[in-house]
């Protein structure tokens, strides 16, 4: 019932009476009463005043499904979408719910993760509500090769988004990380459940750094939040249905690959290419500069004998980059 008296007031112009909403929804006026007294404990500014009834003010700075809903212009993406208050990881959330079926599109968001996974096998932990965190579950009809164009993809259309909403100057650092200047700003983890010659369904989770104040000690110096860069408190809601407005834009455009057009727009925002990497191959460390990524979203390095090599993936530590 919170959500449909939100659905009323969000949709009004102006104030609703007690009276029309309990008719609207069928109920007393005291359960009226008693739900939006439950939305101001949760953080929503109502305002109440004797014969004239409810009028929203303002939503509470943390995700919830509803006022996302209301920026959100996709057909695919996020259609079905759910906002978790705790969960250990939004990926594992969403990949259980991928083999029971969920369908392509599907959103799962959460204010807390307690198990939140990084790459590599690393852990991805932030206080409550400090950054926005998502996962996206799609069934595209690809190989399971072809699956390395996700990433890039989501990247490019993350970054993009931040850049039209917040202004920032952020740039990608191959192959998945959003970063400002030299710090870390967003990380992507894609996975996957795969046959050989098919894909079931892969799930891409993102983390945004948008109210953190300040980062522990020991990666203050290499990591962000939209706080920190721009002294804002962005409205979380609208910013992230303006993401998942951006990935299903660019996922559709480019029908799942890194067409021509996206790899363009890759190569344009990606910090890593003109840049020296070392990498590790086959145990020994290879250096080289960064010229270029492929169709599969692969990093071309062109070593110091003039051969190009091309980096799938693992760690590159970029000079200049953290
Ligand atoms: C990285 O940079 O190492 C990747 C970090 C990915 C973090 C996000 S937060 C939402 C989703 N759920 C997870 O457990 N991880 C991803």
């Amino acid at each position: 019932m919170q959500d449909k008296i939100l659905e009323i007031l969000t949709n009004a112009d102006g104030y609703v009476s007690g009276q029309d909403i309990s008719e609207q929804l069928g109920v007393s006026r005291q359960a009226v009463s008693k739900a939006v007294k439950a939305l101001k404990e949760k953080g929503y500014k109502i305002s109440s005043i004797t014969n004239k009834g409810y009028f929203l003010v303002s939503e509470p700075n943390y995700l919830n499904e509803q006022s996302i809903k209301k920026h959100l212009i996709t057909a695919v993406i996020g259609k079905k979408l759910v906002v978790l208050d705790t969960i250990g990881s939004t990926n594992d959330y969403l990949k259980a719910e991928g083999s029971k079926g969920c369908a392509n599109g599907t959103v799962a968001a959460a204010r807390e993760q307690t198990k939140g996974k990084g790459r590599l096998g690393r852990a991805w932990q932030t206080n409550k509500d400090d950054c926005i965190m998502f996962s996206f579950l799609l069934r595209p009809n690809i190989t399971p090769q072809e699956v390395s164009c996700i990433t890039p993809l989501a990247g490019l259309a993350v970054c993009k988004a931040i850049r039209e909403y917040t202004g920032l100057d952020c740039k990608i650092k191959w192959p998945n990380d959003i970063i400002v200047g030299s710090k870390k700003l967003v990380g992507i983890l894609t996975e996957m459940s795969a046959e050989f010659d098919g894909v079931e369904y892969v799930v891409t989770g993102i983390g945004i750094n948008a109210d953190h104040t300040s980062f522990p000690e020991e990666i203050a110096h290499k990591a962000t939040s939209i706080f920190i860069e721009t002294g804002l408190h962005i409205n979380k809601n609208e910013f992230l249905a303006c993401v998942l407005n951006q990935i299903e834009k660019d996922f559709v455009k480019n029908d799942m690959k890194l067409s021509e057009k996206a790899l363009e727009e890759y190569t344009l925002l990606c910090a890593t290419i003109g840049r020296n990497v070392n990498f590790t191959r086959q145990g020994q460390t290879v250096s080289g500069t960064a010229v270029g990524v492929d169709g599969q979203g692969e990093l071309i390095v062109k070593l110091s004998d003039g051969t190009d090599c091309v980096v799938n993936s693992g760690e590159v530590i970029v000079q200049g980059i953290y």
